[in-house]
């Protein structure tokens, strides 16, 4: 419980993790799978308020508009909802929650409090049948990864937990899709090479083939916002967390939880996060709804969860009692922070 009590207040390192998790990190550096390299600069010890400036000024929530190469020549200016997901509520929503789906939610009563909520955002097929005493049952958004379309286990076309919601997808595609995963207007000269056929690797290699599916659900039900997250979206995510830590962080997209609370705190004015920086209740068991034990799934083993969790325990602006019990952290909404 020591960890626990350092992580509230934001004090650890990976040092402190257990060797097999620190062997884990290793092993993800060197591979560096998705080709990050890191151009920023690390910002020491940034102030709330300055950490918050500079999320606001940064963080533009982008989803794939059809307008690039090579999805615009395959018609997806029209697949894609006429409305982008940064414009659905264009007055932004009053109060938001975000519900991770740690098994440290269990026995928490929080569910009607998280109902209580304006809108409510859920990740991958967490449930809320049967578990809506701890978790609610109201759920306004869903982030899913590209595995939850593409493995048939998973019954995304006709399971009821992706219909009557905001679907957000994403896929890690390589890093130097930061850069220039579309052609340039300022350089024609890079567009002749960029669309050539050695062009365009994640949409020719995603990690899971979300692209099918996806027109497909498109196609079938073009009233549901479904969106698939821009990949800019994601490294600028992850550039973020790297320039505001100390040591080096894993070369893998950030975890779902994060990537959604920043689009909680773009479009809401304020966010309620429930289980990510853990409560008093921190289990080995990953998720709620499923009986399967590994405290990667809290401490990141893939993702930098941990040094998510430490940029997320810096802009907590709730009371320590409610990390404790609830495992709740509260965040302003960016639109209304003022640099
Ligand atoms: O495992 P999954 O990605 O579906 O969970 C959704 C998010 O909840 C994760 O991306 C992670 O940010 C968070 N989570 C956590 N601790 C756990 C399980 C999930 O912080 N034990």
């Amino acid at each position: 419980r020591a960890f626990l009590h350092r992580l509230w207040k934001g004090n650890v390192s990976s040092k402190m993790l257990n060797p097999r998790l620190q062997k884990a990190m290793q092993d993800y550096l060197s591979a560096n799978k998705h080709g990050v390299r890191f151009r920023g600069r690390r910002a020491a010890g940034l102030s709330r308020a300055e950490l918050l400036c500079a999320l606001r000024s940064r963080v533009r929530v982008r989803t794939l508009d059809g307008k690039e190469a090579p999805f615009s020549a395959l018609g997806w200016q029209k697949l894609v909802p006429a409305v982008p997901l940064s414009q659905l509520h264009p007055r932004g929503l009053r109060s938001c929650a975000v519900v991770m789906s740690a098994g440290a939610i269990l026995n928490s009563s929080l569910g009607e409090e998280i109902d209580s909520h304006d809108a409510v955002l859920r990740f991958n097929s967490a449930p809320t049948r049967g578990y809506e005493k701890d978790v609610g049952n109201k759920t306004t958004v869903r982030i899913i990864n590209s595995q939850i379309l593409t493995n048939p286990n998973h019954h995304f076309i006709d399971s009821s937990l992706y219909k009557n919601v905001i679907l957000v997808a994403w896929d890690p595609a390589p890093y130097s899709a930061n850069l220039n995963l579309v052609p340039s207007t300022e350089n024609p000269a890079r567009n002749a090479c960029w669309n050539s056929s050695a062009s365009f690797p994640w949409y020719k290699k995603p990690d899971y083939n979300l692209f099918t599916p996806y027109v497909q659900h498109r196609q079938r039900n073009p009233n549901q916002p479904f969106y698939i997250l821009h990949p800019k979206f994601i490294w600028q995510l992850w550039d973020i967390i790297q320039e505001n830590t100390k040591e080096k962080i894993q070369p893998n997209p950030p975890s779902s939880g994060f990537i959604g609370i920043l689009i909680m705190m773009s479009m809401c004015s304020e966010v309620h996060v429930y289980e990510y920086i853990p409560s008093i209740r921190q289990t080995e068991l990953c998720h709620y709804h499923e009986l399967y034990y590994d405290a990667a799934c809290t401490l990141g083993a893939y993702h930098p969860l941990l040094y998510e969790k430490l940029l997320v325990q810096r802009l907590n602006t709730g009371a320590q009692g409610d990390l404790h019990r609830k495992g709740k952290v509260v965040l302003p909404g960016l639109r209304a922070v003022r640099c």
